[in-house]
C-alpha cells in the first residue's frame, strides 16, 4: 500500500465518528479541523452544529471530548473556547506517519491518487507565428506547465495543445513578401538558433510591412494571398509552412530555455481547425444559436453589452465569410470534446481575454457541447508589471523580449551562486548549470507564487534575493539538507517512532503530512500559489528546526538517524513540490 493516510484524515475520522455518536443527526457532518497554534489541531465545526441542533455548544463538545478514542494517534482532546475541541497527536503517531511515507517507493511521498480523475485537456503556451513571444506568453507557460505537472502527478489524463496563432490575414502580406523576395528566409549552412530565427522572421515583418503601408499595389497582392492561403493553393502553403517552421525554431529555443518540454504533437495551432470551421458554423446556425445579422454570423448574450447599451455578439463568421479566433476556438472545442473525450477543457489565457471565452463557452454550452458531463475553466491570468507598476516595457517603450529577460535572470543569479562557490566547492560546469536552474527558477518562482489572476511586479533583484520567499531560498533549503547527508558518514536516516519529539520537530512533522492534501487541493483548484506558500512554510519551518534542533550532534545515535531522517524526509518533499512547479532543486548550493 503506497498511498498514507494524513494524520489530518485519520483524525477526521475519529471525530466525524465521535460527533454522530454524540449527536446522531450531525452523521456525516463536518467537524472542520484545521491545523492550530494553540494545539496540533483544531475543530470548529461544533459550534455550528450545536446551533442547528439548538444544543449547548460546550456541552456537544464536552460529550464528543468523551467518546473519542484517544491512544494510538490522537493523544489528548480538550473543549476550549465556547466549543473548539483542540487535539494532540502523539509523537509515534507522527513520526510512523512519516516512515511510511518516506518508505514510499513509488516516490509519491505516500500521496494518493485523486478519486475521479478524468481526461483534462489544457491549452497553454500559445505564443503567435511570426511574432517575438513577451512576458504574457511566459505566464501561460510558466502556470501551464505547472498545472500540466500537477495533474498528471493526481493521474489525471492529460492532453496538452499549444494554440499558436499561425492563421489570419497578417500571413497573406508576409507570404506575398516572401514570394517577391525569395531568399529572406534562407540559412546559411548549420543549425540555426532561435534568435537568429526570430531576427529573420522581424526583419522579414518589417520590410514587409513597409511595403504594405507604402504600395497600394502590393497590398492588392497581399489580400488576394488571403484568398489562395485559405484555399489551400499548394505553393503559397509552403511558403506559410516556412514561417511555422523558423518560427517553432524560435519557440523551441525559448521553452528550452524555460527548461520546459514542448512537444511537436501538442502543438496544434489556429490553422489546425480550417477543416472544421465551416461545418461550426452550419451547426451553430441550423441549431439557431448563432443568427445572420447584417450577413455576419452572430451569438448574442442579454448580459453583455457595449458601452452603448447595443449588445454585443460574438461574430463566429465574417459578413466576407472569413472566419476569426472565435470560429477557430468553437471549433477546438468540439475537436476537444468529441475526438479528445475531454471531462474538462483548460485554457490558461491573459484575463484579458475573459470575455472572449465567456461568450465562446456560452455559445459552445447552448450549442449541448458543453454541458454538466463536460466543463471549460479559462484559467485567467493578471498582467505582469514593471518595478513602477505599469504594464512592464523597456524604458523605450517597447515589449522587453523574453528572451533578454530570460538571459539576464539567469546572469544575475549565476552571480549569486558563484558567491558560494568556492565554499561549496562547485566547478566551473556546476557553476554554469545551477545559475540557469536559479535564474530561471527564479522567474517561474515569481510567477507561480502570487495567484494567477492578479498582477505582479518583475523585480529580479527581489526573485534572486536569498531572503524571503524566493525559489532560490528554497533551493538552498534543499541544498543544505543534501550536504548535511553527505557529511552524515556512516550515519543513515532512520525512523525510530519511540523517540519523543521537540515542538520544531513536531511542527516541521505535522506540516510535512500535509503534503498529500496540499498537493490534491492545489491541482483540483489550479493554484500553483498555494502549493509555493506550502513550501516557503515548509523552508521556514525547517530554519525553526536546525535552529533548535542540532542534526549530527544530536544527543544519541538514534536521534541523529531519527533527525536524519526527518530533513531527508523535507528534501524529498521539497523536491518533488517543486518539480510539480517546474523547477529544479540542485544538489549542490
Ligand atoms: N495566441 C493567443 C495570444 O497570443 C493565445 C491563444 C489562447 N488560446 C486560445 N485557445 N484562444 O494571445
Amino acid at each position: 500500500m503506497a498511498s498514507v493516510t494524513s494524520l489530518s484524515d485519520t483524525v477526521q475520522q475519529h471525530l466525524a465518528s465521535a460527533l454522530s455518536a454524540a449527536l446522531p443527526e450531525a452523521a456525516g457532518a463536518d467537524p472542520l479541523l484545521r491545523r492550530s497554534d494553540r494545539a496540533d489541531f483544531q475543530a470548529n465545526g461544533i459550534l455550528a452544529l450545536a446551533k442547528k441542533a439548538k444544543a449547548n455548544p460546550r456541552e456537544l463538545a464536552t460529550q464528543v471530548v468523551s467518546r473519542v478514542v484517544t491512544g494510538d494517534v490522537i493523544e489528548d482532546v480538550e473543549v476550549s473556547g465556547p466549543g473548539f475541541l483542540n487535539i494532540t497527536i502523539a509523537d509515534r503517531a507522527i513520526t510512523e506517519n512519516l516512515a511510511a511515507r518516506y518508505a514510499d517507493e513509488s516516490g509519491r511521498l505516500g500521496v494518493p491518487f485523486a478519486e475521479h480523475p478524468g481526461t483534462t485537456v489544457i491549452d497553454y503556451a500559445q505564443p503567435n507565428v511570426a511574432k517575438e513571444m513577451h512576458v504574457g506568453h511566459l505566464r501561460s507557460a510558466v502556470i501551464g506547465d505547472s498545472v500540466v505537472q500537477l495533474l498528471e502527478f493526481t493521474g489525471e489524463n492529460v492532453v496538452r495543445r499549444h494554440h499558436i496563432g499561425d492563421w489570419g490575414t497578417q500571413f497573406g502580406m508576409l507570404i506575398q513578401y516572401l514570394d517577391e523576395h525569395p531568399h529572406e528566409l534562407d540559412h546559411k549552412a548549420g543549425a540555426v538558433s532561435g534568435e537568429e530565427a526570430m531576427s529573420n522572421l522581424n526583419r522579414l515583418y518589417k520590410a514587409a510591412r513597409k511595403l504594405f503601408d507604402s504600395d497600394e499595389e502590393f497590398k492588392t497582392r497581399a489580400r488576394r494571398r488571403v484568398v489562395d492561403l485559405q484555399a489551400g493553393e499548394p505553393k503559397t502553403l509552403a511558403m506559410w509552412q516556412k514561417f511555422v517552421d523558423e518560427s517553432k525554431i524560435y519557440f523551441y529555443s525559448v521553452f528550452e530555455k524555460l527548461d520546459m518540454e514542448i512537444r511537436d504533437p501538442d502543438i496544434v495551432g489556429e490553422s489546425g481547425y480550417n477543416d472544421m470551421l465551416a461545418e461550426t458554423c452550419r451547426l451553430l446556425e441550423e441549431s439557431g444559436v448563432a443568427v445572420r445579422s447584417e450577413g455576419a454570423l452572430c451569438v448574442f448574450f442579454d448580459d453583455i453589452k457595449g458601452p452603448d447599451g447595443n449588445p454585443v455578439p460574438l461574430i463566429v463568421q465574417k459578413s466576407d465569410g472569413g472566419y476569426g479566433y472565435a470560429a477557430t476556438d468553437l471549433s477546438a472545442i468540439r475537436d476537444r470534446v468529441f475526438n479528445l473525450k475531454a471531462n474538462t477543457l483548460l485554457y490558461v489565457v491573459d484575463a484579458r481575454q475573459a470575455l472572449h471565452f465567456r461568450m465562446v463557452f456560452e455559445t459552445a454550452r447552448r450549442a449541448g457541447w458543453l454541458n454538466e458531463d463536460v466543463t471549460a475553466v479559462q484559467l485567467a491570468f493578471g498582467t505582469v508589471l514593471g518595478k513602477d507598476g505599469k504594464p512592464f516595457k523597456t524604458r523605450e517603450g517597447e515589449t522587453v523580449r523574453l528572451e533578454d529577460l530570460l538571459d539576464e535572470a539567469v546572469e544575475r543569479a549565476t552571480a549569486v551562486v558563484r558567491e558560494k562557490a568556492e565554499k561549496v566547492g562547485l566547478s566551473e560546469q556546476e557553476i554554469t548549470e545551477n545559475g540557469r536552474y536559479v535564474g530561471i527558477g527564479a522567474v517561474k518562482y515569481a510567477d507561480l507564487s502570487t495567484s494567477a489572476v492578479r498582477d505582479y511586479k518583475f523585480d529580479l533583484d527581489q526573485m534572486v534575493s536569498l531572503n524571503g520567499d524566493t525559489s532560490v531560498y528554497l533551493q538552498y533549503a534543499y541544498a543544505r539538507i543534501q550536504s548535511i547527508l553527505r557529511k552524515a558518514g556512516e550515519a543513515r536516516p532512520a525512523a525510530h517512532p519511540e523517540l519523543g519529539l521537540a515542538p520544531a520537530e513536531r511542527a516541521l512533522g505535522l506540516h510535512l503530512d500535509q503534503f498529500a492534501e496540499t498537493v490534491l487541493d492545489v491541482a483540483a483548484g489550479y493554484e500553483p500559489h498555494k502549493l509555493a506558500a506550502y513550501l516557503y512554510q515548509l523552508a521556514t519551518l525547517l530554519t525553526a528546526f536546525y535552529d533548535q534542533c542540532p542534526v549530527l550532534k544530536a544527543d544519541t545515535p538514534e536521534q541523529v538517524e531519527n533527525r536524519l531522517f526527518l530533513v531527508d524526509l523535507t528534501a524529498r518533499t521539497l523536491h518533488r513540490g517543486m518539480a510539480l512547479l517546474g523547477i529544479r532543486t540542485p544538489e549542490k548550493l
